[in-house]
């Protein structure tokens, strides 16, 4: 059902990588809920072709950008007011990746040059992005930026590896660029913490499959759905919200405030 609520409303969506990833069911609700915006990903996603079909489907363009090179972003974030026509009210920052994951290399076997690489596409290129949007004064008034987060950042979750401190990382940003977006412009920025998902970056960590299943156990609702993770960042981006900022929200059917449950007893 769809309510308008991002009538008049524009904005950026990074990481739509396929139908399964998180920021495609963001685009295709705010789409769906009046709101105009652009889409971008890195260049070599752009080889798997499927954003084009999301930007045909949401009648718009895709910007490719590296979420890491300031150039990229400035370049994006010109373009986006310029076709857009003028300042843009939300953001989503749907980024992650862990070059050691994806390498299978256990947390006390870490390459640090990959760890490196890994904090500047999962959280320092949040700050990148909230920099460039500050200098270029490209948000309006009572806009909305919002990242994706997990739980691992405040709870040991081994086989998440480097993204632990990733994550942690990039709720410090939304924090600390919250306090300086907010007194600016009343701009909100907020972390959503989700439920493990299966998606791309989700399933490449180790044993995500019985992780998935054991969350979803423990969680009184259930894991939170990609769609209602895409229903919930509408919600902070519409107007319903906009004395929310600096918070790490969780959207995990219950999950970080359980201790145990007798469904995993059974
Ligand atoms: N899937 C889960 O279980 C889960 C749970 C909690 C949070 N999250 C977070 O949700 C966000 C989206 O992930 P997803 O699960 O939809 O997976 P996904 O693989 O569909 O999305 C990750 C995106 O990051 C993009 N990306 C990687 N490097 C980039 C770069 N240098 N520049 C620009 N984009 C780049 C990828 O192309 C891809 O589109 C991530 O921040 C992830 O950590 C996922």
């Amino acid at each position: 059902m769809a309510n308008n609520l991002l009538a008049g409303k524009k904005g950026i969506i990074f990481g739509a990588l396929d139908e399964q990833s998180i920021a495609w069911k963001v685009a295709e609700r705010a789409y769906a809920e009046g709101g105009r915006f652009v889409l971008t990903n890195a260049p070599v996603a752009m080889r798997f072709g499927k954003i084009n079909e999301l930007a045909e489907q949401c009648q718009t363009s895709v910007i490719p950008a590296d979420a890491t090179s300031m150039e990229d972003l400035e370049n994006l974030v010109a373009k986006a007011t310029e076709e857009l026509g003028g300042p843009l009210d939300f953001i989503l920052h749907s980024i992650g990746m862990s070059l050691n994951v994806r390498k299978g290399k256990p947390y006390t076997d870490l390459n640090h040059e990959w760890m490196q690489k890994t904090f500047d596409i999962s959280a320092i290129s949040f700050h990148k992005l909230m920099q460039t949007l500050y200098k270029q004064e490209a948000m309006n008034d009572h806009g909305s930026i919002l990242a994706l987060t997990y739980i691992a950042a405040q709870r040991v979750f081994p086989d998440y590896n480097e993204m632990a401190e990733s994550k942690a990382l990039l709720e410090s940003f939304a924090r600390s660029f919250g306090y300086h977006f907010g007194t600016l412009k009343k701009v909100r920025v907020n972390t959503i913490s989700q439920s493990p998902t299966m998606t791309t970056a989700g399933s490449g960590v180790k044993g995500f499959k019985e992780f998935f299943d054991y969350a979803d156990k423990m969680s009184p609702l259930g894991n939170a759905s990609a769609e209602d993770c895409a229903a919930y960042c509408i919600a902070m981006f519409s107007d319903l919200t906009r004395s929310v900022t600096m918070q790490n929200l969780y959207h995990d059917g219950g999950f970080s405030s359980m201790g145990m449950s007798p469904a995993l007893l059974g």
